[in-house]
């Protein structure tokens, strides 16, 4: 395994719309573990192909598992989310803004409204059709993530944006 580098603005692939994920072989396997390594050692809760400059839709998603986040969103703490073609396909009326900072814009977080709770159906890593619900912070990382395939960001949507050292560091804020 290795780990890769993340991309910021300046390279265009973050800016691409990523095409669609067909092989889920050998090659789709290690990039899913480097990835995976990526982002433990970004300490990130999610990571998209192009952030590493794989303009491919692929998503990993993996909430804390410290004892604070296990006892507030149980059984998805630390659970790896490796999703290929991701897809929202219904998401709830209301929204919820939150905090969120990417790993390809280091110390800019912003405020950002998310639906509050979505559907996704895409495939798994090898390449079976999967289907997630997600809420609350779960939710919110899934859409961060999906996002980034249409070479969006957040500070294109966010209220407003502002760097970390100009406020108080932000505890459940998202760095993915
Ligand atoms: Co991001």
């Amino acid at each position: 395994m290795a780990i890769l580098e993340i991309i910021q603005p300046d390279n265009p692939i973050l800016r691409k719309k990523a095409v669609r994920v067909t092989d889920f072989g050998d090659k789709l396997q290690a990039l899913i573990d480097d990835m995976y390594e990526t982002m433990l050692s970004a300490e990130g809760v999610g990571l998209a192909a192009p952030q590493i400059a794989e303009s491919r839709r692929l998503i990993l998603v993996r909430l804390p598992d410290d004892e604070d986040s296990q006892e507030e969103y149980g059984e998805e703490a630390g659970k790896l989310y490796v999703i290929a073609n991701p897809k929202i396909i219904k998401n709830s009326h209301s929204t919820v803004s939150g905090v969120e900072g990417c790993l390809s814009l280091p110390g800019l977080f912003g405020e950002v409204e998310r639906f509050e709770s979505i559907v996704i159906t895409g495939q798994d890593r090898q390449g079976n059709a999967t289907r997630i619900k997600a809420k609350g912070w779960l939710a919110r990382v899934f859409q961060h993530e999906i996002d980034h395939l249409d070479g969006k960001l957040f500070i294109d949507i966010a209220e407003k944006v502002w760097h970390a050292d100009d406020e108080e560091e932000f505890e459940d804020s998202v760095e993915s």
